[in-house]
């Protein structure tokens, strides 16, 4: 089988992005530019795969860690210049290297492969990735002879008026015959508008040499979208959105208004779910079927039950089983634990606690560091009181018990088996089993003093 390999190029800064981070760090739908690159060619490639780096080079490379190996470019002197870089690793190879850009994050594998099968089927010694774009502006055009056979690219800032005219533009993805790639790059100049060494100089040199070039045109053009501003971002994010919604709802998940719904890509729905508008789903999430998300909630990392519905809330490193009702306006905070058929109600915050079976917290309350048995009815405006400024401390509520409101419970502190807290208890002490704490102020009525009061204020 031919050995394929790839050079991802990823050490221009971006300038054209006016930010901080370089430009392939952008996230596209959660996930840098040049990983989704990556995601795509690993598939599609047998052997090396050479990340060329330069501005923030160890940013990439922390970011990227070990799923491919890293060569420097010094200086950015254009994307052929680039290249030549990976020749340290890869001169003298039998085989297809196909190169790509970092920041063209929606091409999928099966146009990589299409591409790879389309070169090696003809025999090809380059072949061209390109695409017919509605508006050619900025891209390196694709130029044809009168024959329909590719000759050259030539750049946007380097063309004729008339060659501006042409459509088909280069995606900048290519597979090259790697020895000839490399020999090639030896006879490229920087004699062009933008003094660089050009990549796409090489399909000049190769067709002059009587090689065979040919051009592999994909039929969609969004796919092939580089990503040079951050107008482009947010369409390459918008493109992207479109295609893992559909993707969803194709496999049985109904999304209300998709343009207004946010999934990324690691996410895993099963059927039957449905999701409100104004949803934001991100990193390793699950959603069980017959669940309902949203309106507006944002779910990061969870895995939320069957049949559970989550409506205007925030959920964040989490389990939620089965049956469960989260919200409207719920918080659940980072190792929560909520058991099947649980219900969290508005204007509850849980963070690093387990709430167990049928149990309720329905109202106004903060569970931090607790573990809520099954069955536990927490009242209204009820406090775990877990932080003394210093350390955080653990509440146990066992099974069957009952808070009522506003009820303060010191931690550390155990609230027996079936007992039951008055409402507007501040509770220091453990509470056993089956008991009735109380801890607050008595009431004393003091019977006609209102009257004698009121009667006084109208003298
Ligand atoms: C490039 C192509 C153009 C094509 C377009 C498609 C060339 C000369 N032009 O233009 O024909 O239509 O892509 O999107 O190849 N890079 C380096 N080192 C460098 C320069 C660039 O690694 O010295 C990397 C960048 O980080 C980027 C990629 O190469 O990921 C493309 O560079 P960019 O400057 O965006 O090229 P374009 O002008 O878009
Ligand atoms: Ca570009």
């Amino acid at each position: 089988m031919t050995k394929r390999y790839a050079v991802v190029l990823a050490a221009g800064q971006g300038t054209r992005m006016k930010s901080k981070l370089l430009k392939v760090l952008h996230p596209v739908m959660g996930r840098p530019m040049v990983q989704h690159v990556l995601d795509q060619i690993k598939p599609v490639v047998n052997s090396e795969i050479v990340m060329v780096t330069g501005h923030g080079a160890n940013q990439v490379q922390s970011e990227i860690g070990d799923q491919c190996s890293f060569v420097i470019q010094e200086e950015q002197l254009g994307t052929g210049h680039a290249v030549i870089q990976a020749e340290a690793i890869l001169k003298n190879k039998e085989g297809t290297t196909v190169v790509v850009c970092g920041d063209t994050p929606l091409i999928r594998q099966e146009t990589y492969a299409k591409l790879i099968e389309h070169h090696e089927k003809i025999g090809a010694k380059a072949t061209i990735l390109t695409a017919h774009a509605p508006d050619p502006t900025g891209y390196g055009r694709i130029i044809r002879n009168a024959q329909g056979e590719v000759e050259r690219i030539v750049e946007h800032k380097d063309a004729t008026d008339d060659e501006k005219k042409v459509t088909e533009i280069n995606t900048g993805t290519f597979c090259f015959d790697n020895k000839l790639l490399f020999a090639a790059l030896k006879g490229i100049s920087n004699e062009n508008a933008q003094g660089e060494y050009y990549l796409t100089d090489v399909i000049e040199i190769l067709k002059k040499q009587s090689e065979t070039v040919t051009a592999y045109v994909t039929p969609d053009f969004d796919e092939t979208l580089g990503v040079n501003d951050r107008v482009m971002l947010a369409n390459a994010g918008a493109i992207l959105r479109r295609r893992i919604n559909e993707a969803h709802m194709r496999n049985g998940v109904t999304i209300i208004d998709p343009q207004n719904t946010y999934i990324e890509s690691g996410v895993i729905i099963e059927q039957d779910v449905v999701i409100q508008p104004g949803s934001i789903i991100k990193g390793n999430t699950i959603i069980k079927s017959e669940a309902e998300i949203g309106p507006n909630s944002e779910i990061i990392n969870c895995t939320i039950g069957e049949s559970t519905v989550v409506s205007h809330s925030v959920a964040k490193d989490s389990y939620i089983g089965a049956r469960v009702h989260i919200g409207p306006f719920a918080h659940i905070r980072p190792e929560a634990s909520i058991k099947d058929e649980a219900k969290i109600g508005n204007f509850v915050e849980v963070k690093k606690s387990t709430i167990g079976e049928k149990s309720k917290v329905s109202h106004l309350s903060y569970i931090g560091d607790a573990h809520v048995g099954s069955n536990v009815n927490v009242g209204c405006g009820t406090i775990t009181v877990n932080y003394d400024g210093k350390n955080k401390y653990l509440t146990t509520i066992e099974d069957d018990a009952f808070i009522g409101c506003n009820a303060n419970l010191i931690a550390p502190v155990t609230i027996g088996e079936g007992s039951i807290v008055a409402a507007g208890s501040t509770i220091t002490k453990n509470v056993p089993g089956d008991a009735l704490s109380i801890a607050r102020a008595r009431q004393t009525n003091k019977e006609g003093y209102a009257a004698r009061l009121n009667k006084h204020k109208k003298d």
